[in-house]
């Protein structure tokens, strides 16, 4: 059904969709390319929420280049919109620039989309063919995929320990565990989320800023803090207003009200949400489903032990990105505060996703058997 050209194709407009990895959010990362006569004639890929998509870029990009894009074939990592959002619909644009076929990889997951903008673009008489290395665009969109499916983001919990599991000392020195490269890399992962998590305990212990700094982006992911009982300094550093282009409040979800340091802390560039269960602790998995009602598409989790435990324990966590040196630790603290198991078979069970090695350290992606990732994923 797809030659090898069109895999090529699809292949350069999944390049140009990275390129858009770390603006694009809460819209997916989606690229196109246009091709006449076995030529490329245009590129783009989607740009800032309210600015182009990928489809409008390339024709953008084309006329710029002085082609005419009337019986081009237009190559998308996602299925063209049908909506009106914060854009015009691209399906109309395509059909009204005469494009003769499109070849998408995915459908739009979007509910408001949903196949409904392959069906415009087939009812005005363009060829339309979809599902062309599906597995990769999907990939690139997980998060994106997770919040129009679940309505909640795709949440990967990073974690850096030693061979024997050790995540911090007894009196909380956990700096550096791993090399450079491995945090480097984690920077990368940071980047690419739209919010980064971490719980009071973290906050007391290192008192970390949360942004992204080994890497290039204009904008920040969002921060968050879980903090039962409000107790967040108010000069914490994660507090001081983050250099990114789109800059938003500091989100904290506590589990008791007090208004008066709830105050405080929105006079210092802070939101409080109070959100108990009923053991009085934040309710996880409401947390988590407001993050997503928030437009989070990827949740990036750099916790401690404790609330890393409490988020798995919730069933929060899709992803476990796992940073491992070749040192022991011995008596410390580990990845996850989970209770004691009464049979092997109720274990959390994760399947390997890839592994590799960082630097001096080796670095384990495990996932939860989901069907978010679609049913070709390893
Ligand atoms: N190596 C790494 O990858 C890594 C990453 C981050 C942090 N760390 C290290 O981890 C250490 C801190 O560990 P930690 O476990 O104390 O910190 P933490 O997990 O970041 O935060 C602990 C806090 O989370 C709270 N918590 C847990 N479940 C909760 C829930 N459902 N609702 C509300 N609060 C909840 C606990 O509250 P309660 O006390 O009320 O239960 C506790 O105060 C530091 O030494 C830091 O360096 C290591």
């Amino acid at each position: 059904m797809f030659s090898e050209a069109d895999h090529t194709a699809m292949q350069r407009a999944l390049a140009l969709a990275e390129r858009g990895m770390y603006i694009t959010t809460p819209n997916p990362r989606v690229g196109c390319v246009l091709i006449r006569d076995g030529k490329v004639i245009g590129e783009g890929f989607t740009q800032p929420a309210g600015q182009d998509h990928a489809e409008i870029q390339a024709m953008k990009n084309a006329k710029a280049r002085g082609f005419d894009v009337a019986g081009a074939t237009a190559y998308v990592t996602l299925e063209p919109c049908s909506h009106v959002g914060r854009t015009p619909p691209c399906a109309d644009a395509l059909v009204r620039a005469g494009i003769a076929r499109v070849v998408a990889a995915m459908e739009d997951p979007n509910p408001s989309v949903s196949g409904r903008g392959l069906q415009r673009l087939r009812d005005a008489g363009i060829d339309v063919r979809c599902g062309l290395l599906e597995r990769e665009a999907r990939e690139l969109n997980i998060g994106f995929v997770s919040r129009m499916t679940r309505g909640q983001p795709w949440v990967r919990m990073k974690v850096a320990a030693s061979l024997d599991g050790g995540t911090a000392l007894h009196d909380g020195t956990s700096q550096w565990i791993t090399g450079p490269a491995a945090r480097d890399d984690g920077h990368l992962w940071r980047a690419r989320a739209c919010a980064i998590l971490t719980g009071i305990g973290t906050v007391r212990d290192d008192d970390p800023q949360l942004t992204v700094r080994a890497v290039d982006t204009p904008r920040q992911p969002q921060r968050v803090v879980v903090d039962s009982r409000l107790e967040l300094p108010l000069d914490a550093r994660v507090l001081a207003p983050d250099s990114g282009e789109f800059a938003r409040p500091v989100l904290i979800f506590c589990a008791v009200d007090d208004p008066e340091r709830r105050a405080q802390l929105e006079a210092r560039n802070a939101q409080v949400f109070c959100l108990p269960d009923a053991r009085g602790k934040v309710d996880l998995a409401a947390m988590v489903a407001e993050l997503g009602q928030r437009g989070i598409n990827e949740l990036h989790v750099e916790a401690g032990f404790k609330l890393n435990g409490s988020l798995i324990r919730a069933g929060c966590v899709d992803e476990l990105l796992v940073y491992l040196a070749p040192k022991l630790l011995g008596d410390a603290r580990g990845m996850f505060n989970l209770p004691p198991l009464a049979r092997l078979a109720d274990a959390p069970a994760y399947q390997w996703h890839d592994v590799r090695t960082i630097g001096d350290d080796v670095r384990l992606i495990a996932r939860k058997a989901t069907p978010i990732a679609g049913k070709a994923l390893a």
